[in-house]
């Protein structure tokens, strides 16, 4: 783990190229998804990131044999040697939970500590395990572990009181192996569902519906290996239009897709900023002033609540007033009073913060628990005036690939130094 800090002297116009990584959040359940097949997996464009290798380190301790080249991972799990994913990993990363569902699928048995991971809250994985015991699983709980058991998964109709994106592919690969036909309602609809459903049908699993509320699996034994383009990370690429937005900047942001980010590139063209959308590449340019705005965080095509703290840095600088609302996570405002402490006025009120904009922010040491609430630390050291060292870099380095050097490149005076 790197105790390094990110030291930034603000006050630089960003502009230039940045090539996009691919999605985080759409390589963590690919890699789950890895072993349920009965034959070697390939993802090409995984970034390098500490989620990423702690993925890894899960599917070596089950026995799978890992290969990675520059981005391309190829997962042989044909042969597991264990069924558990041991606490001291997943602490580290609440996503280690979809590995549940595949080897309840290919083994009739899981073990997976209770997860940990960034600290926005409580975040149960209650929908996961009753949607498991639907499909015929015994879950219990003992001594900080979720034991998962069953002879024969059997197709059900699920529908899932909240929506949860790693809950809808957790299920969605214990549905694979189930006997007949699976109805899940009430299903996520972001981008990485749909990517990681394209992965089930080159499996050669029966899949539709994803990217609507209901998916249909019919489950099989038939089932075998995927080879795939993993989609371009959506949060890593909006942080990168506002870093745009926030520094009066230019940006080309390529080797990614506006379409995975419609309600972002909306609410960034309300506060002024002019965005040009291509097939593989956005552009943004910021315009001569910041706008306020409302948002409210909601599931997707919703505004991503991955992307709420990024705005909030952003609307720290725009003339008047905007409400920004949290639907999705409790306590997911740690960054307000370490934006506070920067001279932004904020003002919380239960899930909505309130900002009134201010003309400059001012250069601080500031640090965050929260994976994105570092990231919109380091937005706003960008334009603040002096130095500010945002400090525990490495909840950067579980989601962001190389932020300071992709930072540097386009004109930032930023640097990494030992904390
Ligand atoms: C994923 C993303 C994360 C993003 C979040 C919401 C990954 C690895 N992480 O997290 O970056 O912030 O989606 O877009 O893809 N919930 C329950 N019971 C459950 C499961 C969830 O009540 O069993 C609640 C959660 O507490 C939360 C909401 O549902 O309030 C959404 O959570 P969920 O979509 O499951 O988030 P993750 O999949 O963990």
């Amino acid at each position: 783990m790197a105790l390094d800090k990110i030291r930034i002297q603000g006050g630089n116009r960003l502009k230039g190229e940045v090539i996009i990584s691919g999605s985080k959040n759409a390589a963590l359940p690919l890699l789950a998804l890895t072993v349920l097949g009965n034959k070697p997996c390939t993802i090409h464009n995984v970034p390098h990131l500490e989620d990423i290798k702690n993925m890894v380190k899960i599917l070596d301790h089950l026995g799978a044999k890992v290969a990675q080249e520059k981005n391309t991972i190829t997962v042989d799990a044909t042969k597991l040697t264990s069924f558990d994913a041991p606490y001291d990993i997943v602490r580290k990363m609440r996503a280690s939970i979809v590995f549940m569902g595949p080897l309840l699928a290919k083994y009739g048995e899981a073990k997976v500590s209770l997860p940990g991971g960034c600290a926005i809250g409580v975040r149960p994985i209650d929908l996961h395990l009753k949607a498991f015991a639907a499909l015929g699983a015994d879950i219990h709980i003992e001594e900080g572990y979720v034991l998962a058991k069953a002879k024969k998964l059997k197709g059900c109709k699920f529908f899932f009181d909240k929506v949860t994106v790693t809950g809808t592919m957790n299920v969605m690969m214990a549905a694979s192996v189930a006997e007949g036909e699976t109805i899940l309602q009430n299903c996520a609809k972001e981008p990485e569902v749909i990517c990681f459903a394209d992965a089930m049908r080159k499996m050669g699993v029966e899949v539709s519906g994803d990217g609507t509320d209901t998916i249909h699996i019919q489950g099989t034994k038939n089932i075998g290996g995927f080879e795939i383009n993993n989609i371009p990370d959506r949060i890593e690429t909006g942080t990168y239009m506002v870093a745009a937005a926030m520094t009066g900047g230019e940006i080309h942001l390529r080797n990614t897709d506006p379409h995975l980010l419609e309600s972002v590139i909306a609410k960034l063209r309300q506060t002024g900023s002019t965005v040009e959308e291509e097939k593989n590449g956005i552009w943004v340019k910021a315009g001569p002033k910041i706008l306020p705005c409302d948002i409210e965080t909601s599931p997707h095509p919703g505004f991503p609540t991955d992307m709420q703290a990024q705005f909030v840095s952003l609307l720290c600088l725009a003339d008047g007033k905007s409400n920004v609302t949290e639907t999705i996570f409790e306590n997911r405002f740690m960054h307000v009073p370490e934006l506070a402490r920067m001279g932004a006025d904020l003002k919380v009120s239960g899930h909505m913060v309130t900002i009134s904009g201010v003309k400059k922010l001012n250069g601080a040491p500031v640090m965050a628990t929260d994976l994105r609430a570092s990231a919109s630390l380091v937005l706003a050291g960008l334009t603040a005036s002096g130095t500010t060292d945002v400090l525990r870099v490495y909840h950067l380095d579980r989601g962001y690939e190389r932020m300071d050097l992709k930072l540097k490149a386009l004109g930032a005076n930023i640097e990494r130094v030992p904390e």
